[in-house]
């Protein structure tokens, strides 16, 4: 919790993360358990900051960088993933302030829906998405990696005779 004894806190301030705030973002996205071993966070965050479709936004008090969401969308839903704020700003409004800014950012954009995916294993993060408004989708996601995908597995684009 802030620090009463510590004057005033100040407000929460929204915008792009700069490019020198690149590995604070990543170390909050570690503290705050959002990194998972096969996902390179600084391939993912390179890929998507300041691009047409995708950012990363940064939440700052005065100059310090204490949360962030990316954010993107592919022509048709909006996507959020790494939403961080760190531990000892939490509970404070900054959460839904970042989900606020990434509604924005997708709103401005035409993009009339928005959606994320909760690790089962980070169940209890949903009373805070429903808490702002969010409900739970009957949905299965499935997914296969590209990155990793073998010429032997039978798949490949180079050999398609279609
Ligand atoms: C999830 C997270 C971003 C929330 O940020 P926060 O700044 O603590 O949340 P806020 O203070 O904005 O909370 C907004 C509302 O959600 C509620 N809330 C927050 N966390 C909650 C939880 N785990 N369960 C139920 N309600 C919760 C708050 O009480 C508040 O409700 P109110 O406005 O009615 O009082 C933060 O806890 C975090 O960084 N967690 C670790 C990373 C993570 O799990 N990210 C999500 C990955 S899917």
């Amino acid at each position: 919790m802030p620090d009463a004894a510590a004057g005033p806190m100040p407000d929460l301030t929204i915008g792009e993360l700069r490019e020198d705030e690149a590995e604070l973002a990543i170390a909050l996205w570690h503290e705050q358990k959002l990194t998972r071993p096969w996902n390179d966070p600084h391939a993912d965050l390179q890929r998507a900051l300041g691009k047409p479709h995708s950012t990363v936004l940064a939440g700052r008090l005065g100059d310090r960088l204490v949360a962030t969401v990316m954010v993107g969308h592919d022509g048709h839903r909006g996507w959020v993933y790494y939403l961080g704020v760190a531990g000892d700003c939490q509970s404070t409004g900054h959460g839904r302030a970042m989900m606020l800014a990434a509604e924005r950012w997708l709103t401005a954009r035409q993009i009339p829906k928005i959606q994320l995916m909760v690790r089962t294993e980070n169940i209890g993060v949903i009373g805070f998405y429903e808490a702002i408004g969010y409900e739970r989708n009957e949905v299965v996601v499935l997914s296969r990696r590209l990155d990793t995908l073998t010429i032997a597995g039978g798949h490949s684009p180079s050999s398609s005779t279609g």
